[in-house]
């Protein structure tokens, strides 16, 4: 009999269907759990993310490229601290250190981060990765670039030792090229970021006030106090020291020379910019062209150190063609150039062979490229050329004074890293088919083909009713 065969598909159907539906929700409910923990890791992967940006905006330059401390600064890549409780970091940042150079960061004791932020921070000290930091506080171009320590011109350490009481300043100039120089200068001449110890104004000032300083720091500024760090005997020696400054032969304390850190994205965008940049001038490696001299030469390489190149590029060579970069590309930028320019040293010829007449094209097409902003063509790059704009706003380091903490920076740091994650981690195509896979959510499938099927039965019953001939009575 026709009907009852069509009786037995629909009670059939109606069986599968409700089979699929209770299997969908089997499945979802035993996916729970794993789900529940991916989210949970998804978090803690975007706030450690975010964590890395806050960290190379307002810490990095006092705790160090990699939270390994600097000077009196403490590491925060500490065993230590990833055992202190959570609460006990929190206030530690929120607040700050009374009467230190470790700044109040939350916003209730009028700093510039949130406490969602400083947990993020909490979370990056407890279980971050700092080589990553690392890599992120250099692609930013927020790598503290001064050096740290240098070393003592011999000859003229050897003469101290003829003047007055000269152990002690001999003693007290090796501990300034240990610890003071990086913020103090090449002969206590200061820098951007400190001012100069060897200075009339600062040897009028009373030994009290000055050991005072050096101990307690300067609490708002970069200088730290002293006192954890150096014996008293130590401080009283730098002490002398600077205020006999006078007495020291110039040149006994040279500048520093530290490498600018670099990764494969600094180089890659380093190269992208020299091109776009430098090469109508110096040529497509370097060797110099009629216009400019050569760069990838054994002999300026070995000379100039990377902080004197920095230099050169950001300020030009004032009355001649070379122009200064320094107002049209960020300081990330800058130092990715620096770093790949630095890359040809290990190859670079006695002898440049430059190339003739410019890098190749028309002159009015190499007119525009001077003028134009330098990145922002290439996709590839288009996440650095971005955070590196914000890294412009943020690189100038705190001046002698000024409190590190901006507020901006703070502020920006969240969408920022969030680019730049990305940009990192964005994987080539071949994947696709895998994601689209995974993407796939097989309870919904089952669910849908569930519903479907019902559906499918109760319209099957709704006609066979139609067809039906009026009952008979
Ligand atoms: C101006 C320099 C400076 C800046 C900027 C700075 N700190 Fe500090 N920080 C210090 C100093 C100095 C100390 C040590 C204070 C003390 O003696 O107790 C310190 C201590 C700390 C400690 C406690 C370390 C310990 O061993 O007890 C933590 C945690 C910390 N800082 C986190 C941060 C974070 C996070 C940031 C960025 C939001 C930051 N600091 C920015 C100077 C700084
Ligand atoms: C991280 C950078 C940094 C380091 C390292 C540093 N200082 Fe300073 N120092 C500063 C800054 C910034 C100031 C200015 C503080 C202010 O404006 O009150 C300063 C101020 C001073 C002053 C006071 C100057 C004045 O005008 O009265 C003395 C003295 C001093 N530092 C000595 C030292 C000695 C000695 C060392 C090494 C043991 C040292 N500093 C290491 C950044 C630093
Ligand atoms: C319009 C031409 C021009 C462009 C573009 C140019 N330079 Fe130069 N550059 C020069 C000239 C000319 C000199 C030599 C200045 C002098 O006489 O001291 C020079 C000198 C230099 C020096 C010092 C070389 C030495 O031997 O002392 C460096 C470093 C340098 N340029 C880097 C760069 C970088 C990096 C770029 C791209 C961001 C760049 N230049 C773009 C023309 C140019």
């Amino acid at each position: 009999m026709p009907q009852d065969r069509t009786r037995f598909f629909e009670v059939l159907l109606g069986l599968i269907g409700t089979q699929l539906i209770a299997l969908a929700f089997g499945l979802y409910i035993l996916n729970e759990p794993s789900r529940i923990t991916q989210t949970q890791t998804n978090i803690l992967h975007s706030q450690l993310d975010e964590a890395m940006t806050l960290y190379a905006e307002n810490c990095a330059v006092c705790h160090g490229l990699a939270g390994e401390g600097i000077g009196a600064n403490p590491a925060l890549d500490s065993e230590a601290l990833r055992g202190m409780p959570y609460e006990e970091l929190v206030k530690t940042i929120t607040r700050g250190r009374y009467n230190t150079a470790m700044p109040a960061w939350g916003l209730q004791d009028s700093g510039p981060l949130s406490d969602y932020q400083i947990s993020e921070l909490v979370s990056l000290i407890q279980s971050g990765d700092w080589q990553a930091t690392q890599d992120r506080v250099v692609n930013l171009g927020l790598a503290p670039l001064v050096p740290f320590v240098t070393d003592p011109d011999p000859g003229l350490l050897e003469a101290v030792a003829s003047l007055p009481d000269g152990a002690t300043l001999q003693a007290a100039i090796q501990l300034y090229a240990e610890n003071c120089v990086a913020c103090h200068g090449a002969d206590g001449l200061g820098t951007g970021i400190a001012p100069a110890l060897n200075d009339p104004a600062i040897r009028a000032k009373t030994a009290e006030e000055l050991t005072r300083t050096v101990l307690y720091g300067s609490p708002g500024t970069l200088m730290a106090g002293w006192q954890n760090v150096l014996a008293a005997e130590q401080v009283a020696s730098l002490v002398s020291l600077v205020q006999r400054w006078e007495e020291i032969p110039t040149g006994i304390l040279p500048a520093p020379d530290v490498p600018i850190a670099v990764t494969a994205e600094s180089l890659a965008l380093g190269e992208q910019l020299f091109s776009q940049n430098c090469s109508r001038c110096h040529g497509p490696t370097g060797q110099g062209t009629q216009r400019a001299p050569a760069l990838n030469v054994k002999g300026f390489l070995t000379q100039t150190s990377d902080l004197a190149i920095r230099q050169i590029v950001t300020l030009g060579v004032p009355g001649t063609a070379m122009p200064a970069w320094g107002d049209r590309m960020t300081e990330a930028e800058i130092q990715s150039i620096v770093g790949f320019i630095r890359q040809w040293e290990a190859t670079a010829p006695e002898v440049a062979t430059p190339t003739r007449g410019g890098g190749g094209g028309p002159p009015w097409l190499r007119n525009q490229n001077t003028a134009t902003n330098t990145t922002t063509t290439n996709p590839q790059t288009e996440a650095t050329a971005v955070t590196t704009e914000v890294a412009q706003a943020q690189t100038t380091l705190p001046a002698a004074g000024e409190t590190p903490a901006t507020g901006q920076g703070a502020g920006q740091g969240q969408g920022q890293g969030q680019g730049q994650g990305q940009g990192g981690q964005s994987q080539p195509g071949s994947s696709a088919s895998a994601a689209w896979w995974e993407a796939l959510n097989w309870q919904a499938l089952l669910l849908a083909v569930g519903i479907l099927t019902l559906a499918f039965t109760l319209i099957l019953g709704a006609l066979e009713g139609l067809k039906k001939t009026p009952p008979t009575p």
